[in-house]
């Protein structure tokens, strides 16, 4: 069974996929990193430049297909993979865990007030919109919350690695 952590930019999706992995010895899709290869892009910006975020969602939609049937995988997505049904169901439905890291937006936007990778993080009210949309999508998706306050990405895979072993 695959881990599949979702969760607004920011929420610490790949720090906590970092930590994760050390933890487990599973190994690590990073999906935006997958992505940007894919389309040769640079950096997230570079392909929002080339294609904009239809191209970003079209390109999560074919990598999610490529993962589909490994186990032993912690899968960190991009915040917008709830978007598109498929992915997650397609994850969930060959055996896949999902824990949604649930972090409060001023602590996000704590994190990305500095951030210049993310080309949907550049007005802070656009981005709360955009939270504000999403977090009905996150809540459908996740199989556990995780409440993000204070602990450390290895606190956090400690309660993910629980709550993984915890349905097996
Ligand atoms: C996005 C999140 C980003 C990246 C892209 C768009 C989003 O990933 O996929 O910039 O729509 O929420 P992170 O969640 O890893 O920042």
């Amino acid at each position: 069974m695959n881990i599949i952590l979702i969760g607004f930019m920011g929420s610490g999706k790949s720090t906590v996929g970092k930590a994760l992995r050390d933890l487990l010895g599973f190994s690590l899709v990073e999906m935006d990193e997958i992505v940007c290869q894919k389309t040769s892009s640079k950096t997230m910006t570079d392909l929002f430049a080339k294609g904009g975020e239809k191209l970003l969602r079209k390109t999560e939609a074919l990598v999610a297909k490529d993962y589909v049937d490994q186990k032993r995988l912690i899968i960190s997505t991009g915040g917008g993979v709830v978007l598109n049904p498929a992915i997650l169901d397609n994850f969930k439905i060959v055996g896949g865990k999902v824990f949604f890291l649930n972090a409060p937006f001023e602590l996000i936007a704590k994190r990305l007030e500095k951030d210049k990778t993310r080309p949907l993080f550049t007005n802070l009210l656009n981005a709360k919109a955009i939270y504000k949309d999403r977090l009905p999508l996150y809540h459908h998706y996740a199989d556990e919350i995780v409440n993000i306050t204070t602990q450390s990405p290895e606190e956090l895979a400690l309660i993910i690695k629980e709550g993984y072993f915890h349905g097996l």
